[in-house]
């Protein structure tokens, strides 16, 4: 018996045909995977399901049999259709109680929101699903992992039988996502029916049942899971062999180009996040940051490119001591920064992608003459930038905002590597990317480092750690615990092991 069954589906923006006629079987009970690359139109299509977009003419969509349209996410929610965004929408000064009873909440006899009842109400969904969650807390004060569980309770509490996650583990922490995998085998025993969207192979192995590929829009099929390797899936999806290991020669490290000394800053909260931080990088070299999230991986960054004042401590990039600068003149310096959160902090999302590209030059020559800004010369760049990235679609003129996740991140890797730094930080670089994204922006890096550029890589995903660095160091509670020689992370048999006992507070 199917949940819900697309046929011919179609979605057009403007000329651009983001869906063209896609088919789609969901059995109920199962959890179906929807891979496909950066800009595939996966979103889109689940926001045709969830009411979000109205489909183009010609196309079918049937709920357990029925058939029916979907004019509103209202509607939708009352068929028991329940969607978690990919990017999280939940009101941040209300506590997650609050957040959960949204437009539903249940009302005392004369009209007030009778609290108690939905207190009483939540707590049982959560011990059904075995959910740890503090119903008063504010969402601005919670996790990531926490708002995400809050998101699906949101569905759970709507009544939902069918339920749509969006890279629900793009942001996760590597023990969140192993909470995530229990609260879907948790759906799952229950009979509800899920579609999830993620851009990593092993977890559509470890979670799903089938799985959807689309590819430019285009249906190519559906494939039993268990019977399909990693390699193919990647190969299905970009259409052609991907590599899922990162080749690269030894690094040839030349002189210091980048140094951190003793380094100590405090959080928002005044709690001391980094101490006596201490790191050098030379160039035509990757170190790679290992660590568990919160261990001060944000704060060092936000005081490194000058978007926090430290306590005491030098940074300095080729012997220039820029601690004191403003971040205008610190990226003047040849720093350059993929920043780890790209909608708030790479990207000014209703600003046209030609307006991103120059958005810290644009007062400079070629981008301004005399004062005027000269728009030739920043859609010539935008251009030119936009093929050598393979930025997708090829439209200067667009948001930030209505290119797909992977596109936007590829806009902040392509700006940054044009301003030619001297030292890169690269923080959480390949978050929501595709296999065939992340193999090219893996490419750039190393590129990067035998241009002699110093490449810092700080990612909470161990393999991508291991997998790109030259050598690594790993931060436990903002010192750097340990440091791990190029031999030893070549010759080492069980190096992830090895790591993640550091990474967990063992000591050298
Ligand atoms: N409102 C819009 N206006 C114009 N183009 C849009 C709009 N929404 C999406 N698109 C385009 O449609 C294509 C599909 O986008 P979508 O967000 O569905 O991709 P996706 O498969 O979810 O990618 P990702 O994995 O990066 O999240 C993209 O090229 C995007 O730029
Ligand atoms: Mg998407």
């Amino acid at each position: 018996m199917f949940a819900l069954q697309l046929k011919n589906i179609s979605k057009t923006f403007g000329t651009f045909k983001a869906n063209d006629g896609i088919n789609l079987d969901v059995i109920s009970g199962e959890v179906h995977a929807i891979l496909g690359e950066n800009g595939a139109g996966k979103s889109t299509l689940m926001k045709i399901i969830f009411g979000l977009y109205q489909p183009d003419a010609g196309g079918e969509i049937f709920l357990k049999g029925k058939k029916i349209t979907i004019p509103t996410p209202r509607f939708a929610i009352k068929n028991g259709i329940g969607m978690v965004h990919q990017h999280f929408m939940l009101v941040r000064p209300f506590t997650i109680l609050q957040n959960i009873i949204l437009g539903v909440e249940p009302r005392t006899w004369f009209g007030a929101v009778n609290y108690q009842v939905a207190r009483a109400q939540v707590t049982e969904l959560a011990k059904t699903y075995n959910f740890n969650i503090e119903a008063d807390r504010l969402v601005e004060t919670i996790s990531v992992g926490m708002q995400q569980r809050v998101e699906i309770i949101k569905t759970l509490y709507r009544n939902a039988e069918l339920i749509i996650l969006d890279e629900p583990t793009a942001s996760l922490t590597p023990q969140e996502i192993l909470d995530f995998y229990r609260i879907v085998e948790n759906l799952k025993r229950v009979g509800k029916t899920i579609i999830i969207i993620t851009h990593k192979l092993h977890e559509i192995k470890e979670i799903a049942d089938r799985c959807t590929v689309i590819r430019k829009g285009r249906f190519i099929e559906t494939v039993d899971v268990a019977t399909t390797s990693e390699e193919e899936l990647a190969s299905k999806m970009v259409g052609r062999k991907v590599d899922l290991k990162v080749a690269k020669a030894d690094a040839v490290p030349g002189e210091v180009v980048f140094s951190i000394e003793d380094l100590s800053a405090l959080n928002d909260k005044h709690i001391l996040k980094v101490k006596n931080f201490n790191l050098t990088l030379r160039r035509g070299e990757i170190l790679g940051l290992a660590g568990i999230d919160g261990n001060g991986q944000r704060e060092l960054v936000e005081a490194l490119t000058g978007l926090r004042k430290f306590k005491s401590g030098s940074i300095k990039i080729n012997g220039k001591e820029i601690g004191h600068l403003t971040p205008r003149q610190i990226y003047e310096s040849k720093l350059a920064m993929i920043p780890e959160d790209r909608q708030r902090r790479g990207l000014i999302m209703d600003f046209k992608v030609k307006e991103n590209f120059v958005l810290q030059r644009i007062e400079k020559s070629p981008f301004s003459h005399y004062g005027f800004i000269i728009n030739r010369e920043m859609e010539k760049f935008t251009e030119s930038m936009m093929e050598r990235f393979d930025i997708r679609p090829r439209n200067i003129e667009l948001n930030a905002r209505n290119l797909s996740g992977g596109n936007q991140q590829k806009i902040i890797l392509a700006r940054e590597i044009a301003n030619n730094p001297d030292v890169l930080i690269a923080f959480q670089p390949t978050r929501g990317l595709d296999v065939g994204a992340i193999e090219y922006i893996h490419h750039e890096i190393i590129k990067l480092r035998d241009q002699g550029k110093a490449i810092l890589l700080i990612s909470y995903e161990l393999d991508e750690v291991i997998n790109l660095s030259d050598r690594i160091a790993v931060i436990v509670d903002g010192s750097v615990s340990v440091n791990i020689s190029h031999e030893t992370l070549v010759t080492h048999e069980n190096i992830k092991e090895y790591i993640g006992l550091f990474m967990a507070g063992g000591k050298a």
